[in-house]
């Protein structure tokens, strides 16, 4: 089952962290709906074995770059240059993430900026760079940032990502408020735990904590990357243009689950 062949054609897509995990399944739904798709992360042989796969695979031709978020200036050059190439720039997810588990009283200042600086300042880094452009974007530009849910709890082991998902969140708030007038939707995502993804593999099975995750999931299965992806869609497409400022938790109800 998908949306309507063609529904993202003519539209030109930027996905950071679009090389693996829940990126590259944005990226390819993205592209097979019509949308043209670039993305950046910062290892380059990540973004070639990527972009050779979503061609043999998928048949689709992604450009990319390599960048860090975490640096302003070269993220307003790389996002010029895609944007450019593409001819314009309708939608930017921001995907790029930085997690890891640590108890707060064992984490450096150091282990706490560097994810606060990929998370969140690489968001608002990304989403100033291509303000000029989704400006342009004719049916109005489309942020989506990819957050947690929980982010809206305390994260007791990554309280440097849930400040920085938390943050996320409170930046799309403003940005759907003070761009809304350049036609700008902006709005984030809320992934549960989504299967085969290193956030899975690294913060939940590797913790041995996979039969404790699956029994907090009410619909009883991890997420699949397509379900993400398609909640991307639903919001960069025409069918999401009301929408903005908001939450899209795709998580089989766990939020709600009594712990
Ligand atoms: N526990 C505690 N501290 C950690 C840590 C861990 N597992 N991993 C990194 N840190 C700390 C480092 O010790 C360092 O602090 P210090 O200088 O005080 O020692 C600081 O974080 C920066 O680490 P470094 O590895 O130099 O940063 P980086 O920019 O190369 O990478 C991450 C940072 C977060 C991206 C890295 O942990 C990583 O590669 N993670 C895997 C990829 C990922 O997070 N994907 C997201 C999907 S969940």
């Amino acid at each position: 089952m998908s949306f309507a062949p063609g529904i993202l054609a003519g539209k030109a897509a930027i996905v950071t962290g679009g090389a693996t995990g829940i990126g590259s399944y944005i990226v390819r739904k993205l592209g097979s709906l019509g949308a043209r798709v670039a993305i950046v992360s910062r290892k380059e042989a990540n973004l070639k074995s990527a972009v050779a796969a979503f061609k043999a695979n998928d048949g689709i031709d992604v450009l990319w770059r390599v960048g860090d978020v975490r640096v302003p200036d070269l993220m307003q050059e790389v996002i010029e240059e895609l944007a450019n190439e593409m001819g314009g720039l309708d939608i930017l997810v921001c995907n790029a993430a930085g997690n890891f588990i640590c108890p707060t009283e064992d984490l450096s200042p150091n282990g706490w900026r560097t994810v606060i600086d990929i998370d969140l300042n690489g968001t608002f880094n990304c989403c100033q760079a291509a303000l000029p452009y989704l400006k342009e974007a004719s049916a109005g530009g489309r942020i989506i940032s990819i957050s947690a849910t929980a982010a809206n709890y305390g994260w007791p082991g990554a309280a440097h990502a849930g400040a920085a998902k938390s943050g996320i969140q409170n930046l799309m708030k403003s940005l759907a408020v003070e761009w809304g007038v350049y036609g700008i939707r902006a709005n984030w995502i809320s992934p549960g735990p989504i299967a085969g993804t290193e956030g899975v593999d690294r913060l939940i099975i590797a913790q041995g904590r996979a039969q404790e995750a699956l029994d907090s999931i009410p619909l009883g299965t991890f997420g699949e990357g397509d379900d993400i992806a398609n909640a991307v869609v639903y919001l960069a497409s025409a069918l999401g243009k009301y929408v903005s400022g908001t939450e899209l938790t795709v998580d089989g109800g766990s939020q709600w689950q009594r712990r």
